[in-house]
């Protein structure tokens, strides 16, 4: 079929299409918007940061992704800007004439890709609440000038955008049923249901799955792998269902982390900063919690918080569904509990009682758009001032994320004192045996994750946690 998405309001009909074609590949190679730039090829660098446009039902919602690691079919139905777009009669956007007044337009290879992250939130793309710096988080400048960015960001932070236009447009290229197409052989589907979903994979067992494709976007553009069979489950309704409810929060499998970030934060601030530091902006806006998930990294970020959190898993399949808590989900390195034609469909997590403590930390060499070392979360319910219940997971100590046992037992039945942190940090060592790799040694990992007992007592008493919260001392 043929693959239809609106560039500055015209239609581009691709008839046939290569499904793991990138995005950033097409704008440059096919239509010459070379203003996109690759710096990175992996989702990391933001250089070709465009913005994606999805009908709403009388609106259209912005949201910057990487078109690096977008694949084509991904676009079906959607507009996109690109830097390209801003300019009318040769006239720069009030943004960029700001940037280039001031000294924040530098080398030509980053710069478009910081007018469209600052230029989506001007026009409230999704993120468009947050500060500057995060925004632009994902967006790296090799010469550090990020001190005339940031301000220009600051000085031009709205911008009028008219989409009366798009809307119809978008209307009339809407496709209600499920898309789908081959190229040479390998093929690609959109289903719009959970339904058609789990027919597909019933009819398709070995198809790939693909939500924002910020992991499978990788294995094409680094990897070189070329996948037969691709079901693309964005557009899939139930999917994309947030349920927040008095008790529990509930996420489609395709929510993706920007969507989720407001509802993650209300369950526990910790949650909220946590999902700040997934990637940049560009790769929140794609990424799903589902995704992190299914592909059963030892090193993604949701899945040690989710799992202290209590978090139930629901996979699907045309045999009908499974629940099971998120942590049986892995079962060992790239190996998990998922069935033949299942999916993952949902997420349910309890909201935290009031007498519960928690701490959740990501530690990493740089603060943002990094890869964890290791990723900590802990969740004690405290009763008469002994430990009631202990939920304490880690990411990147083991093959898979995972309940620390040990710990755990260490700390059940205990008063809450720094003596049995001490105790429980030092069982760490019987339930993990991390690699030394790039982002930490052994020792470093085992005895940060210790540090993050300690860390969350001290933030209970009211101690300063961090050397930023150290009061000055003379000498
Ligand atoms: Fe670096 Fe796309 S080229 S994020
Ligand atoms: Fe490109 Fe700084 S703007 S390196």
């Amino acid at each position: 079929m043929t693959v239809r998405f609106l560039v500055d309001g015209e239609v581009i009909a691709l008839d046939e299409v290569d499904p793991t074609a990138t995005l950033l590949d097409h704008l440059r190679y096919r239509l010459r918007r070379t203003g996109t730039k690759e710096g990175c090829a992996e989702g990391d660098c933001g250089a070709c940061t465009v913005l994606v446009g999805e009908l709403q039902p009388n609106a259209v919602a912005w949201r910057a992704v990487n078109a690096c690691v977008t694949f084509l079919p991904m676009l079906h139905g959607k507009a996109l800007m690109t830097v390209e777009s801003l300019v009318t009669d040769g006239q720069l956007t009030p943004l960029q004439a700001c940037m280039a007044a001031n000294g924040s337009s530098q080398c030509g290879f980053c710069t478009p890709g910081f007018v469209m992250s600052l230029h989506g939130r001007a026009i409230g793309a999704s993120g468009c609440e947050l500060p500057v710096a995060d925004v632009i988080a994902g967006n790296l400048c090799r010469c550090t000038g990020y001190g005339p960015i940031l301000a220009a960001g600051d000085t031009v932070a709205a911008l009028s955008q008219d989409d009366a236009a798009l809307v119809p447009a978008l209307q009339a290229i809407a496709l209600h049923d499920t898309a789908g197409g081959e190229w040479h052989g390998r093929r690609w589907f959109a289903p719009r249901s959970a339904d058609m979903l789990a027919q597909l994979l019933a009819e398709h067992p070995q198809a790939r799955i693909v939500a924002g494709a910020t992991d499978v976007g990788l294995w094409v553009t680094k990897g070189l792998r070329e996948l037969d069979t691709l079901i693309f489950i964005r557009d899939v309704e139930e999917l994309r269902a947030i349920d927040e409810t008095p008790d529990s929060l509930t996420l489609g499998a395709a929510v993706t982390y920007a969507q989720a970030h407001a509802a993650l934060g209300r369950l526990h601030p910790d949650m909220g900063e946590l999902v700040r530091r997934i990637g940049g902006l560009q790769v929140r806006n794609a990424a799903t919690i589902g995704g992190n998930i299914a592909n059963g990294s030892p090193i993604g970020d949701g899945p040690p918080a989710l799992i202290a959190l209590g978090a139930t898993l629901t996979l699907r399949s045309t045999q009908g569904r499974r629940t099971m808590p998120l942590e049986d989900y892995f079962l060992d390195y790239g190996r998990q509990d998922l069935r033949a034609g299942e999916f993952v469909e949902s997420l349910s997590v309890p909201r935290p009682a009031p007498e519960t403590v928690i701490h959740i930390a990501k530690l990493s060499r740089r603060f943002d758009s990094d890869i964890s070392a290791v990723c900590g979360a802990i969740a004690l319910t405290l009763r008469d001032g002994l430990i009631a219940e202990a939920r304490v997971a880690f990411g990147g100590m083991a093959a898979t994320p995972r309940r620390a046992a040990a710990c755990e037992a260490a700390l059940m039945g205990q008063p809450f004192t720094h003596t049995t942190m001490t105790v429980a940090g030092q069982a760490l060592r019987q339930d993990f045996a991390p690699l030394t790799d790039v982002r930490g040694s052994a020792d470093y990992r085992l005895e940060a994750a210790a540090n993050l007992l300690y860390r969350l007592f001290a933030r209970e008493q009211g101690q300063a946690t961090s050397v930023l919260e150290l009061e000055p001392t003379d000498g």
